[in-house]
């Protein structure tokens, strides 16, 4: 028999005050569904089912690349009943495992040992022991045994001091659970079918009931609201910082560093604070990153230094670099080694060879730079004709004076050098000086207008 699992995701998230379903709301990025769908995937599952009704079409829609059976709760009547729509589409003698999809933070390690669990059981839970268990449901024992769960708003006074609480995740055989959700009714302080009654249900039928106290209790915080949001959010990045560290990274302080997606690093890495590091990125050997970094989808090879305050988007940056401070690299750029890029320039879709310089104030834009090119301060290449981009090429060893433009398209052949303030129309020969602006001349007669009085 195989293992399936639901996620239950319908409801409203009244608490977010948003018109974003809840399970959309994003954790290091990516929505708190996505999250619990990687983790369901880790136990390799026959199927992932997952219950929507509020903005089920939206959800859908933003997690369409995932293979997920998505079924349809067109009233939020409780969890039980969640449940049962998921069962509709699953074989008796399957094994279920229901998780949550505002429960971003479990781990699949937890999951196995419930699962495992269940070989000598007919229903697993969850449960953890918190200080403040406000809220939850309640693991109620007797003798130790587990009795049943009893949801806050139903709880008498005894019951609301039990500090064991259900996490809401928990795992049984698909029959079983068909049977007990057949037996549940709505008379409580909700008037929903609570999929908790089925521990109840299971004690009396004398099915073996166990819980797994997860020890940690960040694992199984839902998110309810914006705090819950933050908080859960502040979790993960201090996974993400610890897990950085144990890899060999040197964090300078491991609060002031976000990664949201994956950040892979080599050996000997150094990362400043408030760095924000988005999507796949990659830090090779000895790469150093100043502070307030923002970091897209990169590639920065072996022994290349960002100092602060660069964005750098979708590029691949060569060995020993130097970019910034206040670099701005768009995407489809490609340095190769040694390359230096200095304040306040900014290249996009551009190819710059070993050893070139941009180091002040420029916009390289769609251009090839050969090897040893020097750009001057202020050259800006003119890419855009207001219809379409064209090309600038400089070819190998060119120099550029300063505030020079290049009206693309123009291709500068080796060797050249450009002269300070030319605005460049034309293609120019190898090896020699060009230069474009008008002469200097001096007005002997020319007086600088007075005030009128
Ligand atoms: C539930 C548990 C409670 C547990 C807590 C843990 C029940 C009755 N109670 O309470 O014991 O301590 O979770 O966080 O199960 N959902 C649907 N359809 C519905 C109702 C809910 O899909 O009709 C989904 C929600 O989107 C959410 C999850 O089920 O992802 C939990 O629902 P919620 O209303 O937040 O349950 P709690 O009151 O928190
Ligand atoms: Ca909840």
């Amino acid at each position: 028999m195989g293992l399936e699992v639901i996620i239950l995701a319908a409801g409203k998230g009244t608490r977010m005050h948003s018109e974003l379903p809840k399970v959309l709301h994003k954790v290091a990025g990516k929505p708190m569904l996505s999250h619990v769908i990687n983790c369901a995937k880790k136990l390799s599952p026959d199927a992932i089912h997952v219950v929507i009704g509020h903005g089920a079409e939206l959800v859908k829609s933003e997690l369409s690349e995932e293979k997920i059976n998505w079924c349809l709760q067109k009233e939020q009547l409780g969890t039980g009943h969640a449940v049962q729509q998921a069962l509709l589409n699953i074989d008796d003698q399957q094994n279920v495992l229901i998780l949550y999809g505002d429960v971003p933070l479990l781990t699949a390690d937890t999951l196995k040992a419930l699962i495992d669990e269940l070989a000598n059981n007919q229903l697993v839970l969850l449960s953890a022991k918190l200080n403040d268990p406000t809220g939850y449901g309640r693991i109620v024992r007797k003798n130790k045994k587990i009795q049943c769960i009893v949801e806050q708003k139903d709880a008498d006074k005894k019951t609301l001091k039990v500090n064991e609480i259900n996490s809401g995740i928990l795992t049984s055989n698909a029959s079983k659970l068909k049977h007990w959700l057949s037996k549940t009714n709505n008379k409580n302080a909700q008037k929903e079918f609570y999929l908790t009654d089925c521990i109840e249900l299971a004690v009396n039928d004398k099915d073996k009931v166990e819980a797994i106290v997860c020890e940690s209790e960040e694992e199984i915080l839902g998110v309810n609201n914006k705090q819950h949001l933050a908080y859960v959010e502040r979790v993960f990045q201090s996974q993400m910082a610890n897990q950085l560290m144990l890899n060999g990274v040197t964090l300078i302080d491991p609060t002031r560093i976000d990664v949201r997606g994956n950040l892979s690093t080599g050996k000997d890495v150094e990362i400043d604070i408030n760095s924000l590091f988005i999507g796949e990125n990659v830090l090779g050997d000895g790469v150093t990153i100043g502070s307030n970094a923002v970091i897209i989808n990169s590639q920065i090879n072996a022994g290349t230094r960002i100092h602060a305050n660069c964005h750098i988007e979708n590029a691949n940056i060569g060995e020993k670099c130097e970019l910034g401070p206040f670099a701005r690299i768009r995407p489809e750029t490609v340095l190769a080694e040694n390359v230096k890029v200095g304040n306040f320039v900014e290249i996009k879709k551009a190819n710059v060879k070993r050893g070139s310089k941009i180091s002040h104030l420029s916009y390289i834009g769609d251009s090839d730079l050969g090897k040893d090119v020097n750009i001057g301060a202020g050259t800006i290449t003119c890419n855009y004709d207001g219809a379409n981009k064209h090309r600038t090429i400089i070819g190998d060893n060119v120099f550029v004076g300063s505030d020079t433009q290049f009206i693309a398209p123009v291709t500068i052949g080796d060797g050249a050098t450009i002269g300070a303030g030319s605005t460049i129309t034309k293609d120019s020969p190898e090896q020699k000086l060009t230069l474009a602006r008008s002469k200097q001349i001096t007005i002997d007669s020319w007086q600088r207008p007075k005030k009128n009085k």
